[in-house]
């Protein structure tokens, strides 16, 4: 077992359908075998509709492959129960979506501290941790303010400053630049490069070829398959 692997992937398939039912069976991802390192920016890559949400998906233990084993910081997730996935989840893992999934009447404070509650942290820590992930994505003035204040962007540095409180190893990330505009994305993958060079692993899924180059390695999936895993 490799300790300095975030993710390993041994012939991973999903797919979508009860093969038993009356509905065909849809074979997203197809006996994916992948290993990401600890550390730095993988993104992923391929046309929408190619599996990359899906391959995220399964990262994050939001869902459960077919076929084949999936180890997380070199635990093996397959064999162990829906609480234990939780846990693992609670503990090591932060999401960042396209749409932000943010409450927009509540201050920016409120939203962060959300990143909280499902890592046994106190109230006060909480705000402490909030205030504190606030500041590295530069947002500590605006905590006060309600998120419909807010820019696209700032609104995408809020999330992940959310995603940042407990400080989980991996940090995945589902179209994270796609609901904004150029210079706002530009900003928002300026950061996740950032706390990737902090030692957070950064999985990031884009279909913008501009932002798969500022990864240390990149995942193209094609139709369900991994065509292609360099480390550039
Ligand atoms: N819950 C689901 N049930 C059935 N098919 C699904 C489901 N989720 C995704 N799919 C299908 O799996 C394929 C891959 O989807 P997805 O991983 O979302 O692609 P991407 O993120 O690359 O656009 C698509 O054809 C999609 O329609
Ligand atoms: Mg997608």
């Amino acid at each position: 077992m490799d300790q300095d692997l975030a993710f390993e992937l041994t012939d991973v398939t999903k797919a979508y359908g009860d093969p038993r039912g009356h509905h065909p069976t849809f074979v997203a991802l197809r006996r994916v075998t992948l290993r990401i390192p600890v550390g730095g920016l993988t993104t992923i890559v391929g046309p929408s509709g190619s599996g990359k949400s899906t391959l995220l998906g399964l990262l994050g233990l939001l869902d459960r492959p077919t076929e084949g084993t999936l180890r997380i910081l070199g635990q093996d997730t397959s064999t162990v129960s829906e609480r234990r996935r939780c846990a693992l989840r609670g503990q090591h893992l932060g999401f960042v979506f396209q749409a932000f999934h943010l409450m927009a009447h509540r201050t920016v404070l409120d939203n962060v501290m959300v990143g909280g509650l499902y890592r046994g942290l106190s109230r006060p820590e909480r705000t402490s941790e909030a205030m504190r992930r606030l500041e590295a994505v530069g947002l500590r003035n605006k905590s006060t303010g309600r998120v419909e204040t807010l820019s696209g962007g700032e609104r995408q540095r809020v999330a992940i400053a959310r995603a940042l409180v407990g400080s989980p190893e991996v940090l995945l990330c589902d179209e994270p630049t796609g609901n904004l505009d150029s210079r706002n994305g530009e900003a928002v993958a300026d950061l996740l490069v950032r706390l990737a060079g902090s030692g957070i692993t950064v999985v990031m899924v884009t279909h913008d070829p501009s932002m798969a180059g500022l990864g240390d390695r990149t995942i193209t999936v094609r139709d369900g398959e991994v065509t292609d895993h360099a480390t550039s």
